[in-house]
């Protein structure tokens, strides 16, 4: 399973990048209001930091603007991955677009007809959200995303599950569990994937035991 960041705010990038288990990156047009510097400066030291899949979503929502939009971001870098959203023009664009080699993550995605419409055009993600289902109906985000495998797995579409709005430790472990093929994760939650409190209580009894015995590690 592949683990996006889901900032655009190239701090949190850098710091999680430097982890090592981050595999790209999403942004969308709140993440970047949130940074408060110009999108462009963002975008560019983006690029600098990360050498995986970034997502930029267009604003435009007419097919001619997508086009547009689409075309000068994915020349900007070949990391690049068009965000477009699920509406018609955006469906549209996106077959347009895989025509012309650009690669595509159709976003807001909340039903299952949704998607099999992304799996059908071949865009290269699928980016059903979780938790703003969650929001209305409980284990709704889950579901879709299983439905979503279960649909692609069936028919052999190519497009990868990316599972966005990852609120909690309990949402990212559910889509590894279903089979989601990408999770993008905000900063603070992808801060508690490596933590545990016994990790930290077992550390220290482990230390505390080495010195009491006054040991020393069989190295020069
Ligand atoms: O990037 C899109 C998605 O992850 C947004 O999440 O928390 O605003 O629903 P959220």
């Amino acid at each position: 399973m592949e683990l996006f960041i889901d900032s655009a705010d190239p701090k949190e990038i850098q710091t999680a990048w430097d982890w090592g288990f981050i595999d790209g990156v999403t942004t969308n047009p709140s993440l970047a209001a949130k940074v408060g510097r110009p999108y462009r400066q963002i975008v560019l030291q983006i690029f600098e930091i990360v050498d995986g899949p970034v997502s930029l979503e267009v604003i435009a929502t007419e097919y001619d603007q997508m086009l547009e939009q689409a075309r000068a971001l994915a020349a900007l870098h070949p990391v690049v991955v068009v965000k477009i959203p699920c509406t018609r023009d955006g469906l549209k664009a996106v077959k347009t677009l895989k025509k012309e080699g650009i690669k595509t993550n159709v976003t807001l995605v909340f039903s299952g007809g949704q998607a099999l419409a992304v799996g059908k055009l071949g865009s290269d993600y699928v980016s059903p959200f979780v938790g703003r289902l969650d929001d209305i109906a409980t284990h709704a985000g889950d579901d879709l995303v299983s439905n979503i495998r279960q649909t692609y797995d069936r028919y052999g579409f190519g497009t990868k599950i990316l599972a966005a709005s990852i609120r909690d430790l309990q949402h990212l472990e559910k889509m590894a569990l279903i089979g989601a093929d990408v999770a993008t994760v905000p900063f603070n939650v992808l801060e508690t994937i490596t933590n545990h409190p016994l990790t930290d209580k077992g550390l220290q009894r482990f230390l505390q035991d080495w010195q009491a015995a006054g040991l020393e590690l069989p190295i020069e």
